[in-house]
């Protein structure tokens, strides 16, 4: 059932808690692809009911970023949820969330704003603001859907950590359920944004996915300074690649490490052909 209205989904959750059903949380921005579903079907096994919400949240787009273009496809996310049984596709506008007009600034709205330590690293130091505008959005689908149970993909790994910080922080009563980075046989980590990439770019992009799986395995034979580590990415470079970051985080805390660890996750962003692809991987997996 596709909705657009907040009042519309409330009262299906009032309905539902009335029941005693447990509901899970899937939030999305769209454009959704075997790694959504994959959330989606974990949550559909674990709940009674599901909400997938689709909303491209502007305040969690920086300025120059891909928000005009972001791909926006809800009918066929909509089928998709479908076929995956969700009950619930909550699809509101921007106006519906943040009113008219107020959304650009935080002069004029209550933002929840995740600790500096957590943002001002990986995806945080390109994209200043971004995990400002997440954790406000899901704080407020949280508070709209009262879900007992929400899903993530590991594949955002430095918001997935930044989201249970905000849980554990606020006492916000939902399990956060974290979900393995679906890929494609080639390695590379499914995305909305791989859409842009052209087919040559495609093959630029299988770096990502290769150099970490080539650091895991130098540190398997028992390399475990990150220096060294990460030396090895220089291999799989070329002038194709715009590197922006590669760095070795602890995965509960995201301190940066200098010797690797099965707790630590490696993280990388690369451009490629003007497409900004991220992608990360634990050590101890
Ligand atoms: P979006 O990029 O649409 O991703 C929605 C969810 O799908 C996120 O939890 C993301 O980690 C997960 N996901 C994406 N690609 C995946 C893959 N290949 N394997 C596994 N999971 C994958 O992340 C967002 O939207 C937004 O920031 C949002 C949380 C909805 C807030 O606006």
């Amino acid at each position: 059932m596709l909705l657009h209205k907040i009042e519309e989904v409330r009262k299906h959750v009032k309905n539902w808690k009335k029941q005693g059903l447990s509901i899970g949380l899937v939030p999305t921005m769209g454009a959704l692809h075997a790694g959504h579903l994959s959330l989606i079907k974990k949550a559909v096994e674990k709940c009674d009911k599901v909400v997938v919400s689709v909303f491209v949240n502007p305040i969690q787009f920086c300025p120059g970023e891909d928000l005009d273009k972001y791909p926006r496809t809800l009918e066929a996310d909509n089928k998709l949820c479908e076929e995956a049984n969700a009950d619930i596709v909550f699809a509101p506008s921007p106006s519906e969330m943040y009113g008219e007009g107020q959304m650009h600034t935080n002069d004029f709205l209550t933002y929840v704003i995740p600790p500096f330590f957590y943002t001002n690293k990986l995806c945080g130091k390109s994209r200043v603001g971004h995990f400002d505008g997440v954790c406000t959005v899901v704080n407020k689908l949280f508070n709209i859907v009262q879900p007992d149970f929400a899903f993530f993909g590991q594949k955002d790994a430095q918001q997935l950590i930044i989201i249970k910080k905000m849980v554990k922080d606020l006492n916000i009563p939902i399990e956060i359920i974290p979900c393995p980075i679906v890929r494609e046989n080639s390695g590379l980590a499914l995305s909305s944004r791989n859409k842009y990439l052209s087919e040559e770019d495609k093959t630029y992009a299988l770096a990502l996915s290769k150099i970490l799986n080539n650091i895991k395995s130098c540190y398997k034979k028992g390399i475990t300074d990150v220096n060294a580590l990460k030396e090895t990415a220089y291999a799989f470079l070329n002038e194709h690649h715009e590197l922006e970051y590669l760095e070795f985080m602890n995965e509960n805390d995201l301190e940066a490490v200098t010797t690797a660890t099965d707790n630590t996750r490696v993280f990388i962003a690369c451009k490629v052909g003007g497409v900004r692809l991220i992608d990360n991987l634990l050590l101890g997996e």
